[in-house]
């Protein structure tokens, strides 16, 4: 096992910022690609791809979570695009299980390609992980994605479920018109199954082809859920992040609602992100960066990289400035900055 406490890095120490919050988690996007085309996250039409030179290696991002991990990083998420599209991720996870300070690794895909490499990705050492299904419809799911695949992502989820992931999440992003009909349907399988239902209020990033119009407020997804029965609370854990969190009376599962617009937890953030192309972003709902990759190529010194994750935690904004109304937008698009 490698050493990553032993840096010789001055001045490391926990990264807090001017609200108090330390930033203890780090989400990487290691890349922009991806194998569907959420209607919520992709534009219309050729969206231009960041080239292979473009995107961190693995070695600079391990390089990149080492210096992360002597500034008191202690929880890493791979996101993507769709992450088990480029060659190496299940290695690269492995890599990232096995250091020791990290307390917990996990991975964020759309369960296109998880039924063929579910095992390896467990045997990597892997254990929770959330697969992105906006409807249990085939038809409907065509219509999300782009891609006729519901089948390859629900062989997926069974897959990991028989082998053992737990938790399995499943992310749903609740849409009026398009998929709130099923928001039932959703609850009731967190009653059958062992899963985590969480449905993520649809947030207006880059310039993707869902409307704000079309966005459903939590209160109202709860509602509809309450007509299956009683959302009983279910205590938050340490590693439930902003999900409140409640379990159906008799269910196996739970379903859990992450509200950024309707309720900001911005006050309770721990997270800062690695874009595909080695940008830090302390918010997902900021456009603010700061860039590492210069650095990582021209010979920066740990040191020096440490310094641009300091300044990007001086600057993570106290909360973000997104409301329902959908007058504002973030700019960049979704797949490059990773859920
Ligand atoms: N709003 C809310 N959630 C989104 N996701 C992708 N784009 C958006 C958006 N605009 C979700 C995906 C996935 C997670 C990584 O982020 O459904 O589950
Ligand atoms: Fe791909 Fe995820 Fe975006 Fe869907 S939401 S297009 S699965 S990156």
């Amino acid at each position: 096992m490698e050493n990553y406490m032993d840096s010789g890095l001055t001045g490391a120490g926990a990264l807090v910022d001017r609200e108090k919050r330390h930033l203890n988690y780090l989400r990487i996007s290691i890349t922009d690609r991806c194998n569907l085309r959420c209607l919520y996250c992709v534009p219309e039409g050729r969206i231009p791809k960041l080239g292979h030179d473009e995107i961190l290696s693995y070695e600079e991002i391990l390089r990149l979570v080492k210096i992360g991990i002597q500034l008191g990083i202690r929880k890493v998420r791979i996101t993507g695009g769709e992450p088990l599209v480029r060659k190496g991720a299940v290695e690269l996870l492995g890599r990232l299980a096995r250091i020791r300070e990290l307390k917990d690794v996990s991975l964020t895909t759309n369960g296109v390609l998880l039924a063929p490499n579910a095992q390896r990705i467990f045997d990597a050492g892997i254990r929770r992980i959330n697969i992105s299904l906006d409807s249990l419809d085939p038809k409907k799911y065509a219509q999300i994605t782009g891609y006729d695949r519901f089948e390859q992502v629900w062989a997926g989820i069974q897959r990991a479920r028989e082998i053992g992931f737990s938790p399995i999440k499943i992310n749903v992003v609740a849409m009026r018109g398009i998929n709130d009909d099923e928001i039932a349907a959703f609850g009731r399988l967190s009653l059958d199954h062992p899963f985590h239902v969480r449905f993520i209020e649809y947030m207006p990033i880059g310039n993707s082809r869902a409307r704000s119009q079309d966005q459903i407020l939590t209160p109202e997804i709860q509602e509809r859920i309450t007509a299956i029965g009683e959302l009983i609370p279910v205590g938050n854990g340490q590693h439930d992040g902003p999900a409140r969190r409640y379990r159906l009376a008799g269910a196996r599962g739970e379903v859990g609602f992450i509200s950024a617009l309707s309720h900001h937890f911005c006050n309770r953030c721990n997270r800062l992100r690695l874009t595909a192309d080695g940008k830090l972003r302390a918010c997902l709902l900021s456009d603010r960066h700061e860039s590492l990759k210069g650095l990582l190529r021209n010979g920066g010194s740990d040191e020096q990289l440490a310094e641009i994750f300091r300044i990007a935690v001086r600057r993570k904004a106290a909360e973000h400035q997104l409301c329902p109304d959908g007058a504002t937008r973030v700019k960049d698009q979704m797949q490059g900055i990773g859920g």
